[in-house]
């Protein structure tokens, strides 16, 4: 048997995995024309509304704002629905916290449901279980890149008269049965930051179906000014940010915004190369369960270990593969986002606990236990990253590490020891 490379064995890969960004001369060209406009700034612009209007087409709504995260997608989305302080938002454990921040700067209340334990999307039946007379919306994580379970959250959402929102920011052009996820909820958000699918460095897009609710998201990206009418009087017709993209972002957008069918589809085929081969050749590796109506657009690629036949801990694997030469990290976030200070102990704005302190506010705790599953998974999941830049040279090194590491530790049965 192999050597390990962790036991000072050869390396299965020396080279760095190819880590770029489809970016080139369609962003330059793009990005040359705000500079030589002098037009920085989306007010009297077109690239960014250029762009929110092909982001709309490709997605086949009707209206799409940009702004300047998905972080600040998530705030313009729930802006846009303009809940009384205190309101619930059921979501998933499981996540970047850009997706909790915007929930408590607009005073609502987080509510965590569990994942479903193969898809890690959130669990239709604890959702149901969770809804209070507080709840007003669901968000849907997304996880990795793969959206399930949304014929339930929507049909859960309707009984009870909830606002869907997803959080698309991992998921760019995922499908659900025939449909683009960030379009089967009532607002789709997505993140435009570096390691997304599409990028413009930091940026963000909400897309909405309602033009209502879209009006109002688009006045909340821009400090509720509307850019119409009276121009000098400036409105500010409620409390809201600025949000807005630059021109120079808009410009890299609207070249991405080309590009990222193509991005995806490469993508698509080195992460369904990877589950069929680990399926096919790796023993006692999991690859990502991807249900026949799903289609996953992995922005990173989780695996799992078979527990009956490696009993060596997640961490130890993670790091037998990175000596092997993989850049695969264990846990992704390294605890539910419950757990974590600004929820667990409530740390907000100054020495309130605003807004979980509202008289309005349902009184809660969160701790350890809250979500079983997502707890599981964060204790074993290893993530390898994706890109579209891979070759099969690429995806044959991913394996041969995978193989030779499971190999090693099935033959050696070793129990947490490395
Ligand atoms: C699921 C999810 N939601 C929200 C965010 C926040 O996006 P941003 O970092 O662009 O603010 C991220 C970022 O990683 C994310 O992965």
């Amino acid at each position: 048997m192999q050597e390990l490379a962790i036991h000072g064995g050869k390396k299965t890969r020396t080279r760095p995995f190819p880590n770029k960004k489809d970016v080139g001369i369609e962003e330059l060209k793009e990005v040359a024309e705000v500079i030589w406009s002098g037009q920085l700034n989306r007010v009297g612009g077109t690239k960014v509304s250029n762009f929110e209007k092909e982001f709309a087409k490709l997605y086949g709504v009707e209206y799409a704002v940009a702004s300047t995260s998905g972080t600040a997608s998530i705030h313009v989305a729930l802006g846009a629905l303009n809940l009384d302080p205190g309101s619930e938002v059921i979501t998933g454990p499981i996540s970047d916290m850009g997706s909790i921040i915007p929930i408590l700067y607009q005073g609502l209340i987080p509510i965590f449901a569990d994942v479903d334990p193969k898809t890690y999307a959130l669990d239709p039946e604890d959702v149901e279980r969770k809804i209070s007379e507080k709840t007003k919306a669901i968000m849907a994580i997304h996880l990795f890149g793969l959206a399930d379970k949304l014929d339930e959250l929507r049909k859960i959402a309707k009984e009870y008269n909830l606002y869907l929102i997803e959080d698309t920011s991992q998921a760019h052009l995922a499908e659900y049965k025939d449909k683009l996820a960030g379009t089967i909820g009532d607002i789709g958000c997505f993140s435009l930051q570096q390691s997304k699918q599409m990028t413009t460095g930091d940026g963000g897009m909400t897309i909405f179906k309602d033009k209502e609710l879209y009006e109002r998201g688009s006045l909340f990206a821009d400090k509720a000014w509307p850019r119409s009418g009276n121009l000098a009087d400036r409105g500010y017709l409620f409390l809201a940010m600025n949000y807005r993209m630059t021109e120079l972002q808009g410009a890299v957008g609207l070249a991405q915004v080309k590009k990222i069918r193509n991005i995806v589809e490469r993508r698509r085929k080195v992460g369904e190369k990877l589950v069929k081969m680990i399926k096919e050749e790796v023993e006692g590796v999991i690859p990502p369960h991807v249900p026949s109506y799903c289609k996953h657009s992995f922005w990173l690629f989780p695996i799992t270990l078979d527990e009956e036949k490696i009993k060596i801990a997640p961490e130890v694997f993670n790091e037998a593969l990175n000596a092997e030469g993989i850049p695969s990290s264990f846990g992704y976030i390294k605890k539910p986002l419950y757990l974590y200070p600004v929820l667990k102990e409530k740390i907000t704005f100054g020495r309130s606990h605003y807004p979980f302190d509202l008289p309005e506010a349902r009184k809660l705790e969160y701790k350890e236990g809250d979500c079983p599953n997502a707890e599981k998974l964060l204790k074993k999941v290893i993530t390898i990253p994706v890109n579209e830049f891979y070759e099969d040279e690429d995806i044959e090194d991913i394996i041969k590490a995978l193989k030779k590491v499971s190999n090693y530790y099935i033959k050696n049965k070793l129990n947490n020891l490395s």
